[in-house]
């Protein structure tokens, strides 16, 4: 039976690292944050049913920064359960070592769904090993459809690190490493016709961002890294000292995201590049190969 209104939280993009590895690619004190999140849960007056953690839960995957994350989480003691995704900042061999009672196959993506007090929610894994951007693995669109027909008086609520491409209709516009790709976006949309889905939940671009897709509120999180300069696309990528949680509420009406943000300078940390960018997934493109 469905509880409504049913209070959630969303969470993105934590990039943790384990304790003392020194990383030129964070650009902010991501374990305090987390913490500083889990503390603000813990204060909310309404307790949230579950929490969502869509993807980039680490820097750079490795098995020590998951530990890391499973460490952060059981030491604030909520309680509560939590969903998590990956990104591409994952890697799944080292969330199988992380969170071996999770996922234990790392040629799999890690894909799941659970009932959480009336509401479907079911998580896809959009990352694709030593890639930026959003794609689905043969098979996957075939189990999303087959999980939407179970529990089919349920809502749905999917759970994606890589929200769908915004501008379908010009998508030599789109940068296919900020989204899903285009086929994977048409494939998404094929797979859900006719399903009753109340919301997407995403990061992956560090943004607070909602638009319409088709009918579906796609809520996107500035995560716990650094904000986008929203400001400055699409000419220049500045990272800002930035981030924040959502805290969602489903009605009968539809779904509520309320952001909440943590106090924040929105000072310049990094300036990313094309060529930076491009550098980095051939960097991880080496290092997957040694
Ligand atoms: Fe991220």
């Amino acid at each position: 039976m469905t509880v409504q209104p049913l209070t959630f939280v969303h969470m993105t993009d934590l990039h943790v690292n384990a304790p003392g590895v020194s990383d030129d690619m964070l650009f902010s004190d991501t374990t305090e944050t987390l913490k500083r999140t889990l503390s603000e849960i813990k204060r909310m007056a309404e307790r949230p049913a579950f929490i969502v953690a869509s993807g980039d839960l680490t820097n750079h995957g490795e098995p020590e920064a998951y530990a890391t994350v499973a460490g952060i989480f059981e030491e604030a003691a909520l309680d509560i359960p939590v969903l998590f995704a990956l990104g591409n900042h994952d890697r799944r061999e080292g969330f199988v070592v992380g969170f071996s009672d999770l996922h234990q196959d790392a040629s799999q993506p890690y894909d799941h769904d659970s009932v959480m007090n009336g509401l479907h929610v079911i998580v896809l894994d959009s990352s694709v090993p030593d890639e930026i951007g959003g794609y689905w693995e043969a098979g996957q669109m075939d189990w999303l459809r087959a999980r939407l027909a179970d529990h089919a008086d349920l809502p749905k609520l999917l759970v994606m690190h890589h929200a769908p491409m915004v501008a379908e209709e010009a998508p030599e516009m789109e940068m296919e490493w900020e989204s899903l790709s285009l086929a994977a976006t048409n494939e998404l949309r094929d797979a859900i016709k006719g399903a009753n889905i109340v919301g997407i939940l995403s990061g992956h671009v560090h943004l607070d961002r909602v638009h319409h897709w088709h009918g579906i509120p796609v809520v996107i999180g500035m995560g716990h890294h650094a904000a986008t300069d929203a400001v400055a696309l699409p000419d220049a990528f500045h990272m800002l000292d930035g981030t924040g949680f959502a805290i969602c509420t489903l009605r009968p009406s539809g779904l509520t995201a309320t952001f909440a943000a943590h106090p924040q300078s929105r000072e310049i940390r990094k300036t990313l590049t094309m060529q930076m960018l491009l550098e980095y997934i051939e960097q991880r493109k080496a290092a997957a190969a040694e």
